[in-house]
């Protein structure tokens, strides 16, 4: 029977080190969360990284029987490969790239020779687990050669491949020296998702002029092959969040946390360590809400969770200074002896109490500054069974094109942000619940199995046309 490969950098689970020995962690971020709902049918694999370097060759084994048993193939990479390729030519250059940071850039022609060599790491453990009747699902901006390495070996083969994060204007691409190879190597593949409909504007423009390849209405003419392009915004498993909010389980935490905060309102956020987050900014609003609004101290605070992440980075060591400082700095101005203004969190945090965390909000912030998608206000929005609750969400984020029912702001306003949160906290029940109904519609009816559907319906119709035109 025909299978797909799924393959991201990142496996949905992340191996720790602990005494000696090693254990599973489910990994964070929306590409790991978001797809954990559907590898596991049929004979379906994932391909990844498991999060940590292993040396040893019998540890190496008793991984591959591990996670064989969970549906997964890993790739280790060596330390050099984490520093070089993850840390270096994923973290360094792309992501800042494809974010808008170009302040953050490193161009290393040492950290693409380890790009390349990556992405050739997971072409070979792709290859030994392909049949020639399977579809192969690449995501994301760690592994965008990987399409064309696939397409040399198997040119027949049906590969697809998913991009995250935004994909930003030819401005910003042409900065990159390798930036023809990266495009290149995306159009291996037969069809080319994104999650808004700019993104992939502007990859369909940077493909012209930098390849030179012609593209129309979604199509690439590639030299023999016809290519698929177009927005496919991720869902969310829309149940498994309402399901989880309304259990026992959560309702209890909910108790016990409300118990120990007591009956303010409160504001939640939840992000990876991330500059693109706009976290430093969002603290910078709730302290000129709290100056500006003095009724509120005492009778609002903030939730604000940070889980680790890529904290070997220098970019992400220094967000991560500044926010501690932030919060030390709100946190002394205005707490009392019964009252904190930000209750600070940075670890990770279990699927029951972030749950529990979503249903007792009365506010979501979600103020990224760039976000492919976001999935965390999706979550916060499946998670209020009762309807009440106010999503304050930026305009950055590719969510925004969906959920107009929040309070959309642009998160560089920081006036605007502040206005937008006070209007959250007034805000009558009674439109509360029109505009959350509103959206759990669309995220019910358009959730992640829907996303799925749809797309694997597309490669299809794609290969379908491929057939057509030969
Ligand atoms: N998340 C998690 N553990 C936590 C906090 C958050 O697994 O303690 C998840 C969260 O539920 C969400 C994901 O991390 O699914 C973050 O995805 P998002 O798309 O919002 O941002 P990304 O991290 O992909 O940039
Ligand atoms: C975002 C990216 C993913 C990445 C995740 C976590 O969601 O789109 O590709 O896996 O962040 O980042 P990390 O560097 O820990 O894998």
């Amino acid at each position: 029977m025909a299978k797909t490969i799924i393959v991201s950098n990142r496996l949905p689970i992340s191996l720790r080190h602990r005494n000696g020995k090693f254990e599973f962690k489910p990994s964070a971020g929306g590409l790991a969360t978001g797809l954990d709902s559907i590898y596991k049918s049929g004979e379906n694999i994932w391909i990844g990284w498991p999060g940590n370097t292993v040396d040893d060759a019998e540890q190496r084994a008793e991984i591959i029987i591990e996670l064989h048993d969970l549906k997964m193939a890993p790739v280790f990479l060596t330390k050099k490969d984490v520093e070089q390729f993850y840390e270096g030519f994923s973290n360094e250059t792309l992501w800042p790239a494809f974010h808008y940071f170009t302040q953050y850039m490193v161009y290393n022609p040492d950290h693409w020779d380890a790009y390349v060599r990556v992405n050739q790491k997971f072409c070979e453990a792709i290859i030994k687990k392909a049949d020639p009747d399977d579809t192969i699902w690449v995501h994301d901006y760690q592994l965008m050669l990987l399409p064309q390495m696939l397409r040399e070996i198997l040119p027949d083969a049906t590969i697809a491949f998913f991009q995250h994060i935004p994909f930003p204007s030819y401005e910003i691409i042409r900065m990159i020296p390798w930036r023809k190879e990266i495009l290149e190597g995306v159009c291996g593949a037969d069809l080319i998702g994104f999650h808004t409909y700019d993104d992939m504007r502007h990859f369909l423009s940077a493909v012209s002029r930098i390849t030179g390849m012609s593209g129309e209405s979604g199509y690439i003419q590639a030299e023999n092959r016809i290519i698929n392009v177009d927005s496919f915004p991720m869902g969310i498993d829309y149940n498994k969040f309402a399901k989880q909010a309304k259990s026992r389980k959560t309702q209890n935490i909910v108790k016990d946390f409300r118990t120990k905060v007591g009956e303010q309102k409160l504001i939640i956020t939840i992000d990876r360590l991330d500059y693109s987050k706009g976290i430093p900014q969002r603290i910078h609003v709730f302290d000129q809400l709290l100056k500006q609004h003095k009724e509120l101290r005492g009778k609002v605070s903030m939730i604000m969770i940070v889980v680790p992440s890529r904290d070997r980075v220098q970019s992400y060591k220094e967000l991560k200074e500044e926010i501690d400082l932030l919060v030390g700095r709100i946190n002394s101005e205005y707490s009392t002896l019964d009252w904190v203004p930000v209750h600070y969190f940075y670890r990770s945090f279990p699927f029951e109490e972030l749950s529990a965390f979503y249903s007792m909000a009365d506010i979501a912030l979600v103020t990224p500054l760039r976000d492919g998608m976001n999935l965390v206000c999706k979550e916060f929005v499946a998670s209020k069974t009762d309807q009440t609750g106010v999503l304050v969400l930026s305009e950055m984020a590719g969510a925004s094109k969906e959920l107009q029912d929040a309070i959309l702001v642009n998160p560089n306003d920081r006036q605007g942000v502040v206005d937008a949160i006070y209007e959250a906290l007034s805000m009558p029940e009674e439109e509360q619940k029109e505009r959350i109904t509103a959206m759990q519609e669309s995220l019910k009816k358009y959730d992640v199995f829907q996303w799925v559907k749809v797309f694997m319906d597309r490669i299809e119709h794609v290969k379908g046309k491929q057939a057509e035109l030969t």
